[in-house]
């Protein structure tokens, strides 16, 4: 069975370490991405992840792409293999799915984005391992059973890191982080609908800023 390459590993690795926490971004106006992803990064948040679940998705991650070259372009909601190789060919560097298939593991290893597989029980997260993964979107954490599901998951997967995400918000982000096997979360708190439909673009990095000050990431003295 191919396995994941420690590149692969690596990257994913650079992806979730970078900033700890994710914003999931549905793009429902292809002129909001750049004000908007330029927002969330100018308030800290380095890793964008934009999902397929609108039609501009692709175009959206084609045109951040290229406007914020320094900040980490990945594609989310990511669900055949089709979709993988359009996001890769608009730059998506990474994808994230919110589960697996055997087709999708193993496109990924093989693949120029690096993975993030999406799983929310201890099979699925067997069947991710065994292609060599050690790094699993959780989803949808919340109603999956939250902290208390990947502390039992520390168990028998020592060696795995989580980015959780589905129902994190700013107040409870703090409790996932403070798990040793979280490397990050996500979530779409940081793109309110009413924010972003005003295009009130600095009230977004300053949700971007509190965010990471909640989390415990970053000082306000250091803003
Ligand atoms: C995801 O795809 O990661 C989630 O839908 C984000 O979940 P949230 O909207 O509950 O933050």
């Amino acid at each position: 069975m191919p396995q994941l390459s420690n590149e692969h590993k690596l990257e994913i690795e650079r992806v979730l370490t970078q900033s700890s926490i994710i914003p999931v971004i549905t793009i429902h106006r292809l002129a909001d991405a750049v004000p908007l992803c330029k927002a969330l990064y100018e308030g800290g948040l380095g890793v964008l992840e934009i999902t397929l679940r609108t039609e501009c998705g692709v175009a959206a991650i084609r045109e951040v792409r290229n406007a914020l070259p320094d900040a980490l372009v990945g594609a989310g909601s990511v669900t055949s293999i089709a979709q993988y190789r359009e996001v890769e060919l608009a730059g998506a560097q990474f994808v994230i799915t919110p589960g697996v298939t055997e087709a999708v593991l193993e496109f990924g290893v093989t693949s120029e984005a690096p993975l993030l597989p999406g799983i929310s029980t201890a099979s699925e997260l067997m069947m991710g391992h065994i292609h060599g993964y050690r790094h699993f979107k959780f989803f949808p954490a919340e109603v999956s059973g939250g902290v208390a599901a990947l502390k039992a998951l520390a168990g028998p997967f020592p060696g795995v890191k989580f980015c959780p995400t589905g129902g994190i918000r700013r107040e409870t982000a703090a409790d996932y982080l403070k798990l040793e096997n979280v490397a990050a979360v996500g979530g779409s708190w940081l793109t309110p609908a009413d924010k972003v439909a005003a295009k009130d673009w600095a009230a977004i990095s300053d949700i971007a800023r509190a965010s990471l000050v909640d989390a415990g990431k970053q000082s306000r003295a250091s803003d």
